[in-house]
């Protein structure tokens, strides 16, 4: 069996295996460089994985119900994250952005085929020109959309399964609210010295870290493919 067809009935297992009820399974899959860097700089687009590991990523997005990243990423990158590099469907595109700075010039605002979902706080919801409905919800104390009523609406609207791209804000603020449930990481054979992909989770020395639960790596191309379950020993933690 190909890496491609090993990952993917990996994380079918895990996901009937799971117990998860009031929100989406979630996956989390971005490339970093061997010093755990997503791009040189917030604000500026990096090209990390290779032709296969790309091809990948796109085969993780057509087995996911829904996608999504944060508004940094927006509008740096301006994706679409569509599947392009494998056959299957697009997820539906979702969009973390408190304060609704979403561009109506985003490819995302500019799809034919899916209206992007933009969750921002209540109070802040406005409609946006293009294709995008946008969605108020709580915010956190800190005044961003709050996490955990991001994913009860999703579940609530038909997302079962949610691959989160990124970048590091987004990716920091999932691990660190024990909201990750799979990984599945490309480690690109570049030294970037950059932007790290995961930031301060505020986990004292003494306590548990979080860890990967039976973790599996794999060469493609040049590339260091590594997945594995999220094991947070919380007992808000969903094991799989
Ligand atoms: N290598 C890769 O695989 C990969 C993948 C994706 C992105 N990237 C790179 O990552 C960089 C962007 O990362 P970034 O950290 O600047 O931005 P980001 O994580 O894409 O977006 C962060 C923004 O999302 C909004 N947000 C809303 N609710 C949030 C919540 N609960 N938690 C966290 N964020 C929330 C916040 O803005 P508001 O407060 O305004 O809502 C926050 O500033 C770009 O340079 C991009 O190229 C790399």
């Amino acid at each position: 069996m190909n890496l491609n067809r090993q990952i993917e009935r990996w994380l079918l297992v895990q996901r009937r295996a799971a117990a998860i009820h009031n929100r989406p399974f979630v996956t989390l899959s971005y490339a970093q460089s061997w010093d755990g860097s997503i791009t040189t700089r917030a604000g500026e687009s990096l090209g990390l994985s290779g032709a296969e590991s790309l091809r990948l990523t796109h085969q993780l997005r057509s087995l996911h119900d829904g996608i999504l990243v944060g508004i940094g990423t927006v509008l740096t990158d301006d994706p679409q994250l569509t599947v392009r590099e494998w056959p299957g469907h697009s997820p539906q595109p979702i969009v973390l952005d408190s304060s609704l700075r979403m561009p109506s010039s985003a490819r995302l605002c500019r799809r034919d085929d899916k209206r992007c979902w933009v969750l921002t706080r209540a109070g802040h919801d406005r409609q946006l020109a293009g294709q995008a409905d946008v969605i108020g919800l709580a915010g956190d104390p800190t005044g961003r959309v709050d996490l955990f009523a991001a994913l009860q609406w999703l579940k609530q609207h038909g997302i079962r399964h949610l691959m989160v791209e990124g970048g590091a804000e987004v990716i920091t603020a999932f691990l660190k609210a024990g909201l990750v449930d799979a990984l599945v990481l490309t480690i690109a054979p570049t030294l970037v010295g950059g932007l790290k992909g995961v930031g301060d989770l505020q986990v004292g020395a003494k306590q548990p870290l979080p860890r990967l639960h039976a973790m599996q790596s794999h060469m493609l191309g040049d590339d260091l493919i590594l997945w594995g379950c999220l094991q947070y020993h919380r007992e808000t933690a969903i094991a799989c």
